[in-house]
C-alpha cells in the first residue's frame, strides 16, 4: 500500500502552518520528517492519518491492504497514551473494540501483537509496573493489533532516555523491515532520522515548506557498520546546516513573544 499526502496549504484559522508539502511512502519504506518546533510536523501527520482535513490538498491510499488489516493507518504517540487501569493485554486489545471480531480472533491478534513486541510474559501487568521503554512497546503492540499498512509515528521515542531509545529504535527497524510496513516518522532527532529513514523530508520553520528531501542510499544492514559512519556524519552535518538557521530564528521568535 502507498500513502500519498499532498498538502497545498493548511491553516488553523488565520495561522498558516503548512504550504506545499507533499510526500509519499510505499510499503517497506520509512520517511522521516524533521523540522523546527512548531513548523507543522504533527499537523502533517494528523492530515496523513485523516484526523485533520487539509485546508487545501488531499490524501490518497493506493493499492490493497492485507486481508487481515483492520485499519490501514495507525498512530504511535510520544506519550504512549496507555490506559493506566488496564492490563497490557487489555490496552493492546483496545483498538479492536471498534471492530466486530469474535473472541478467538481478538485473543489471537492480541497474543500475536504481544509476541511480536516481546511482551508476551507481561500480558497481565499494569502500565505503571513497566519501564518507559516497555510502555512504549505496549504502544507499538497496540498499533500492530490492527495489522496496519502504514505506521504514523510522532516523536515516538523522545520521552525516553538515550539507552532505551537506542534499543527501541533497533526494535522499530526490525519490525518495520520484517513486516514491510510503511512508516512516516516525525522526529527532531537527526540520529534517529539517519538511522531509520530511507528518505528525510526537511521542513522549514512555520509555515512548514519542504526545504529539501534527503535520500539515504545506504542499505539498512550497512548503517550499523563503521564504514558508513563517515557518510552518515556528513549527512547529519547537511541536515543541521539545513535547519540551523530555521531553528535559531524560530527560537528567537518564541523568546521574543
Ligand atoms: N489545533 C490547533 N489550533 C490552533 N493552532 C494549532 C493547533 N495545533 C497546532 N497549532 C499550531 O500550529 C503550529 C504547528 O503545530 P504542530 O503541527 O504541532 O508543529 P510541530 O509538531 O512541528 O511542533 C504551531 O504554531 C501550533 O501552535
Ligand atoms: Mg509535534
Amino acid at each position: 500500500m502507498e500513502l500519498i499526502v499532498e498538502v497545498k496549504r493548511h491553516a488553523y484559522e488565520q495561522l498558516t502552518v503548512l504550504e506545499d508539502v507533499s510526500l509519499a511512502v510505499r510499503a517497506g519504506e520509512i520517511v522521516a520528517v524533521i523540522g523546527p518546533s512548531g513548523c507543522g510536523k504533527s499537523t502533517l501527520l494528523g492530515i496523513a492519518g485523516g484526523i485533520l482535513k487539509p485546508s487545501e490538498g488531499r490524501v490518497l491510499l493506493a493499492g490493497a491492504a492485507a486481508a487481515d488489516c483492520l485499519n490501514p493507518l495507525t498512530y504511535i504517540f510520544q506519550d504512549f497514551a496507555l490506559l493506566p487501569w488496564r492490563s497490557v493485554a487489555r490496552n493492546v486489545a483496545f483498538p479492536l473494540e471498534h471492530h466486530r471480531l469474535d473472541a478467538a480472533e481478538r485473543a489471537r491478534r492480541v497474543a500475536d501483537a504481544l509476541q511480536r513486541t516481546g511482551l508476551a510474559e507481561f500480558a497481565d501487568a499494569l502500565p505503571k509496573q513497566l519501564s518507559g521503554g516497555m510502555r512504549q512497546r505496549v504502544g507499538i503492540a497496540r498499533a500492530l493489533v490492527v495489522r496496519p499498512a502504514v505506521l504514523l509515528m510522532d516523536e515516538p521515542l523522545s520521552a525516553l532516555d538515550a539507552q532505551t531509545r537506542e534499543l527501541l529504535m533497533e526494535d522499530f527497524l526490525d519490525l518495520l523491515l520484517r513486516e514491510r510496513m510503511a512508516a512516516i516518522y516525525v522526529t527532531h532527532n537527526f540520529a534517529e532520522a539517519l538511522r531509520l529513514a530511507d528518505r528525510i523530508v526537511v521542513l522549514s520553520r512555520r509555515p512548514g515548506r519542504i526545504k529539501e528531501v534527503v535520500d539515504i542510499a545506504l542499505p539498512q544492514p550497512e548503517r550499523r557498520g563503521k564504514a558508513a559512519q563517515a557518510e552518515l556524519a556528513e549527512l547529519g552535518e547537511r541536515l543541521w546546516s539545513l535547519i540551523r538557521d530555521e531553528a535559531s530564528s524560530a527560537e528567537r521568535e518564541v523568546a521574543s513573544v
